[in-house]
C-alpha cells in the first residue's frame, strides 16, 4: 500500500494520500489548495491516478484543494451528506463504505467539532479530522458545533476501535504524525474527564481566538461544485424537469455514472445504462463501450450521476474524445427527484 502523510506548514493541516499500488487509483484526504501542485507533482512521480478527493469537514483554517484538484484530475469530490457545501461530486454517511481500486474506507459519522464531521476507518488506521487529535481534540464553537456530540462521537465511537488502532487527525500543532486509540484514551488530556457535562464544561472554558483564516476560508470551502452552467449555456444540459419529459425518447440514451452502492442506495431511472464514471474516458474511446452503443445506435448519450459533477466532466471528456452528441442532467439524480422524476429502487 502507498500512504503518505504530507503536512502543510502553513494550517499544519494533515493530508494523506493513499493507494494500493504504484500505477493505481489514489484517493487523498484534506488536500490543501496551496499544495495542490505539490500532491500533483507526488501523484504523477508514484504514475497514480488520482479518483477521489475527501474532505472530512468544511474546515476554516485551509482552503480545501477539491474543487482545483477536480478541475485539473477529473476526480470525484467527496463530502459527507451533512456539509453545507454547495456541490460534491459525491456524499457519503454513516455505515458508507468508500472505495477506489485495492481499498475500502468506513465512513464514520463523527460530528461536534462541527455538524459536518466524519472520520474514515481504514482497517488498521482511523483518519479523525479534527474530531480527535493528537493528545487534543478539534474545537466545538463555532460551525455548528457541539461538545455534547463531540463526547459523544469521541466515547461512543471512536474510543470503541480497538486500542491498536493508528490514529491520523487532520491538524497537529506539535509536530506529533501518529498515534493509537488506546494512547488517546489514556493519555489525551481532553479525554480524562468522568462524565459529558464535565467534557463540556471543559470545551466551554478554552477560550481560543478565531482562526486566521476562518472568514475566508468557510465560504470558500462552501463552493467548491464545478460550475455546470457552462455547459447548459452551450447547449450541452437538460434541466431535470427537460430530463422527465425526455423519458422514454428512442433518440436519448441515458448513462448513469455512478457506483452500484450509489444506485441501490438512492434509486435510479429505468432503462439507464451503468456506466461508472472511473471507467469513462476508456469507454469513450473508439472501440469503446459507450462509443460503440453510441455509433450502432445513433441515440445521444445523457449522462446523470448524484449532483451533475461526474455528469458535465463526463460531457466534456466525451467532446475530448471527439464525441459531440451527449448532454447530461444538470443537478443529476438529486435534481430529478426533487421534481418529482420517477426513481426505480432495488
Ligand atoms: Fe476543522
Amino acid at each position: 500500500m502507498i500512504f503518505r502523510q504530507l503536512f502543510d506548514s502553513t494550517s499544519s493541516t494533515y493530508s494523506y494520500l493513499l493507494a494500493s499500488r504504484r500505477g493505481g487509483e489514489a484517493l487523498i484526504i484534506d488536500p490543501v489548495l496551496e499544495r495542490v501542485d505539490r500532491y500533483l507533482k507526488l501523484i504523477n512521480e508514484l504514475d497514480l491516478h488520482l479518483v477521489k478527493a475527501v474532505d472530512t469537514h468544511i474546515h476554516a483554517d485551509h482552503v480545501t484543494g477539491l474543487g482545483a484538484l477536480r478541475d485539473k484530475t477529473q476526480c470525484i469530490t467527496v463530502m459527507g451528506e451533512m456539509a453545507k457545501v454547495d456541490v460534491v461530486s459525491m456524499r457519503v454517511a454513516e455505515g458508507d463504505t468508500l472505495t477506489i481500486e485495492g481499498l475500502s474506507l468506513d465512513v464514520l459519522y463523527t460530528p461536534g467539532h462541527t455538524d459536518d464531521s466524519y472520520s474514515y476507518l481504514m482497517g488498521d488506521r482511523v483518519f479523525t479530522g479534527d474530531t480527535l487529535l493528537i493528545r487534543g481534540t478539534g474545537r466545538t464553537d463555532f460551525q455548528n458545533g457541539s461538545s455534547r456530540a463531540q463526547y459523544d462521537s469521541i466515547f461512543n465511537r471512536l474510543l470503541k476501535l480497538p486500542d491498536e488502532t493508528m490514529v491520523y487527525p487532520a491538524h497537529d500543532y506539535k509536530g506529533d504524525t501518529v498515534s493509537t486509540i488506546g494512547e488517546e484514551r489514556r493519555y489525551n488530556p481532553r479525554l480524562q474527564v468522568r462524565s459529558v457535562d464535565e467534557y463540556i464544561e471543559l470545551m466551554a472554558n478554552l477560550k481560543l481566538p478565531n482562526p486566521k483564516m476562518m472568514d475566508v476560508a468557510v465560504p470558500a470551502n462552501m463552493h467548491v461544485g464545478l460550475h455546470q452552467e457552462d455547459l447548459a449555456k452551450q447547449g450541452l444540459a437538460l434541466s431535470a424537469r427537460d430530463a422527465i419529459n425526455s423519458l422514454g425518447r428512442p433518440d436519448i440514451l441515458l448513462v448513469d455514472l455512478r457506483e452500484a452502492g450509489e444506485r441501490t442506495k438512492h434509486g435510479t431511472i429505468s432503462g439507464a445504462l451503468h456506466a461508472p464514471y472511473p471507467g469513462i474516458s476508456e469507454s469513450l474511446q473508439p472501440g469503446g463501450m459507450l462509443r460503440e452503443v453510441a455509433a450502432a445506435t445513433g441515440r445521444r448519450v445523457v449522462f446523470f450521476c448524484a449532483f451533475g459533477e461526474r455528469s458535465a466532466m463526463a460531457v466534456a471528456a466525451a467532446k475530448n474524445a471527439g464525441l459531440a452528441n451527449t448532454a447530461h442532467i444538470e443537478g443529476g439524480i438529486d435534481a430529478w427527484k426533487k421534481v418529482g422524476g420517477p426513481v426505480a429502487m432495488g
